[in-house]
């Protein structure tokens, strides 16, 4: 008797844990696909991050735009040195790039780090899929993993 209330117990408390996302990991913004041309943009979602039992809401940042083929490029905005924000177009000394301020990091539009500064790998990078015409966006990750 007491196994027969403690299984469902045990997978009511370790169920939250081991739930596997996969569409959930989307976060749709409000950022419309047809909108997205060749220059960089800010897009800024908002999501509800669940870890165990404990809730939050979390604000983040993608630079997205299309490359010279058309493709949607997500990037994230957290510099692979030691994660300061970058930005974009904001150096007068190195144009059409991306900025770190903390250490003068770059980056090419692409995301790739500039050799010579201290970023020693590219800008991580969003998977992306569209929503009724809208982006969204999974989780960041490393170039190559995305
Ligand atoms: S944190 Fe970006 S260059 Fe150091």
């Amino acid at each position: 008797m007491a196994s027969a209330i403690s299984l469902p117990m045990l997978r009511f408390a370790v169920d939250p844990v081991l739930q596997t996302k996969e569409d959930s990991d989307y976060v749709v913004t409000d950022k419309k696909i047809a909108d997205i041309t060749n220059e960089p943009v800010r897009v800024d979602f908002a999501f509800e991050q669940k870890d165990g039992w404990y809730k939050s809401n979390v604000t983040n940042t993608a630079w997205v735009f299309k490359d010279e083929n058309g493709k949607i490029v997500a990037l994230s905005p957290v510099c692979t040195h030691l994660g300061c924000m970058v930005d974009w177009n904001t150096n007068k000394k190195h144009p059409e790039q991306f900025y770190c301020p903390c250490h003068d990091g770059l980056y090419k539009k692409d995301g790739t780090n500039v050799e010579g500064t201290p970023p020693t790998r590219p800008l991580d990078v969003y998977p992306y899929k569209e929503v009724d015409g809208y982006l969204a966006l999974g989780k960041a990750k490393p170039r190559g993993e995305a």
